[in-house]
C-alpha cells in the first residue's frame, strides 16, 4: 500500500535505532576550540585542575577530538525509558500560519523530567558512580536540570543537592517537590549553606539569584569533599556531546520524512539543547554534506550571543571556575527575573560561541512576551504546552515559517522543542493576566559587568 507521506504526523524510530555513539563537533572544526585557562596562571588547565570537580572520564570527554564517543550500555538502557524521542510534523501550526514551509519539531518533553536534560544527567551520574563518587551538587534555573539530575542520581545511588535560583524556586514550587520525590535535596540560591551564598545575602538579602551564583555555591561544596563532585547541566563540551542524541535521531527521522532541513532552530540558555539538535547537522555540512542554516534563539533580556562580548570569562559569579572563551555578558551580570529561568545565564557554551565566531550559525533574540505569544499559538495548534525556554525556539521557527510565506518558499524547518511547560503554568497565568512585563536588562550594569571581564594575555 502506498502511504501519502505528506500527511504523516509522527516519525518514530525503534529502540534498536537509537544512536550507539554521541557526536563530537570538535572532530570536524576547521579551527580548534580556544583552551580553557587557569585564572591564577593564565595557562591552559590540565586534567588535574578539573579533577576535584569532575570524574576523569568526563574530563576526557571535555577535551577529546574523537568524532564518535560510545554511549555506555547502562546509559543506553536508561535512555530507552523515553528514547528515541518522536519527531513531529507540525501540520496544524503550518495551517494556522498559512505557510508553504514544512515545520518539524523534535520533542524532548517525553523524558521523565519533561525536557532534554536527562540526556546528559544519566551519563553524568553513571560516570560519577563508576568513579566511586557518593554525592553530586548542582545548580538549576528553571528546575528542569535539577529534576533531571535528581532522577539520574537516584538511579545510580548518588545523593543529590540542588541549588535552585531563588526567583524560579519561588515561581515553580512543584519542581522542588519532584526533585524531593526522586530523593534529592533542593535549596534556594543564594543560600546560607555556603560561604559564597552567605556573602551575597549579607549584601542583598532579597537577591533573586542567578545561575552564576548557584553554580558558585554548588562548586564550593563539591571542592570541599573527596566523595562529592559537581555536575553542570549545560555549557561544558561533555554536556553538549551527550545532547547530540537529539540531532542524530532527528537526522534519521528527517530522512524518513524525505525532508532534509533547510533551517535548524533551537533556544539557547547555556547552549546544550541547541547544540544537541544542531551540531550533528553542522558536522554533516563541514564534512561536505548538505548544509543547513542554523539559528539560535535567545532571550532579549539576557542576550549573550547577540549582545555579549566574545572573551575569556568565569563560568560563575563567585569566580571559582576556570576561564573559558565564550560570548558573555560578564560574570557579575544579573539578568532580570523573566520566566524562562533556564535561559538566565551570563555566558554561552564555548563550543556554541566558537561555532558562531566561525560563521557556522546565526543568532537572534526575542522578548519573553513575543515568545509566550508564539508558545500559545503553538499549544493551540499542536496541543503541547511548551516550556518558557522552548517558546524561544517556537518563536524562531514561526518567524522562519512566516519568512517562507513572504518569500513563497517551501523550506523544511526543524526545531527542538526542548521541554513541556506543565510546571510553568504560573508563568502562563501571568501572561494571560497581562502581568508579564518585558523587563529589559540594566544597560549600566551590563557595561559594568563587561568592564570587569578578566584581562587575559593574547593566546596562540
Ligand atoms: C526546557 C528547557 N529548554 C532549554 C533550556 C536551556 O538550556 P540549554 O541552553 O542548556 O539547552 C532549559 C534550561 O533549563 C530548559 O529547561
Amino acid at each position: 500500500m502506498f502511504r501519502d507521506m505528506s500527511t504523516r504526523t509522527k516519525y518514530l524510530l525503534e529502540e534498536s535505532q537509537m544512536p550507539k555513539a554521541w557526536y563530537n563537533l570538535q572532530a570536524d572544526l576547521p579551527v580548534p576550540l580556544p583552551p580553557v585557562l587557569h585564572p591564577g596562571t593564565m595557562q591552559p588547565v590540565g586534567p588535574d585542575d578539573l579533577a576535584p570537580l569532575f570524574p576523569m572520564s568526563l574530563i576526557q570527554q571535555e577535551v577529546t577530538t574523537e568524532r564518535e564517543i560510545d554511549i555506555p550500555e547502562p546509559v543506553q538502557d536508561i535512555y530507552k525509558l523515553w528514547r528515541p524521542a518522536p519527531l513531529y510534523r507540525a501540520h496544524r501550526l503550518e495551517k494556522v500560519l498559512g505557510t508553504p514551509a514544512k515545520i518539524f519539531y523534535k520533542y524532548e518533553g517525553v523524558s521523565p523530567a519533561g525536557s532534554h536534560k536527562p540526556n546528559t544527567a544519566i551519563p553524568q551520574a553513571f560516570y560519577n558512580q563508576q568513579a566511586g563518587v557518593k554525592r553530586l551538587t548542582t545548580e538549576t534555573g528553571a528546575g528542569q536540570w535539577g529534576t533531571s539530575l535528581s532522577f539520574a542520581g537516584n538511579l545510580f545511588g548518588l545523593e543529590v543537592l540542588v541549588f535552585q535560583v531563588r526567583v524560579s524556586y519561588d515561581q515553580k514550587p512543584y519542581r522542588r517537590a519532584v526533585m524531593e520525590t526522586y530523593g534529592a535535596r533542593c535549596v534556594a540560591s543564594p543560600s546560607m549553606e555556603t560561604v559564597y551564598g552567605r556573602s551575597v545575602l549579607a549584601e542583598h538579602p532579597n537577591h533573586p539569584g542567578s545561575l552564576g551564583i548557584a553554580i558558585s555555591e554548588a562548586v564550593e561544596l563539591a571542592a570541599q569533599r573527596d566523595d562529592t563532585k559537581y555536575a553542570l547541566g549545560s555549557v561544558l563540551n561533555h554536556v553538549l556531546l551527550h545532547q547530540t542524541v537529539i540531532g542524530l535521531e532527528a537526522m534519521e527521522q528527517m530522512q524518513m520524512a524525505d525532508a532534509w532541513p533547510d533551517v535548524v532552530v533551537g533556544c539557547t540558555g547555556g547552549g546544550s539543547n541547541f547544540a544537541g539538535i544542531a551540531f550533528p547537522f553542522i558536522g554533516h555540512g563541514l564534512r561536505g554534506g548538505q548544509k543547513s542554516r542554523i539559528v539560535a534563539v535567545e532571550p532579549a533580556a539576557c542576550p549573550s550571543l547577540t549582545r555579549g562580548k566574545y572573551a575569556y570569562d568565569f563560568g560563575d559569579t563567585g569566580h571559582m571556575t576556570p576561564l573559558s572563551k565564550m560570548h558573555t555578558l560578564g560574570s557579575t551580570f544579573t539578568p532580570p527575573g523573566f520566566h524562562a529561568g533556564g535561559l538566565r545565564y551570563h555566558g554561552m557554551a564555548p563550543l556554541v560561541s566558537h561555532a558562531k565566531e566561525l560563521g557556522l550559525m546565526e543568532a537572534v533574540a526575542y522578548t519573553q512576551g513575543e515568545c509566550f505569544a508564539a508558545g500559545v499559538t503553538f499549544a493551540r495548534a499542536e496541543g503541547i504546552v511548551p516550556a518558557p525556554e522552548s517558546n524561544h525556539a517556537v518563536k524562531g521557527a514561526i518567524e522562519e515559517a512566516l519568512r517562507c510565506k513572504r518569500e513563497g518558499k517551501s523550506e523544511n524547518i526543524l526545531f527542538c522543542l526542548s521541554g513541556h511547560g506543565h510546571f510553568d503554568m504560573v508563568s502562563y497565568q501571568k501572561y494571560f493576566a497581562g502581568e508579564l512585563t518585558d523587563e529589559s536588562y540594566n544597560e549600566q550594569e551590563l557595561a559594568m559587568a563587561l568592564a570587569s571581564l578578566p584581562s587575559v594575555p593574547a593566546q596562540g
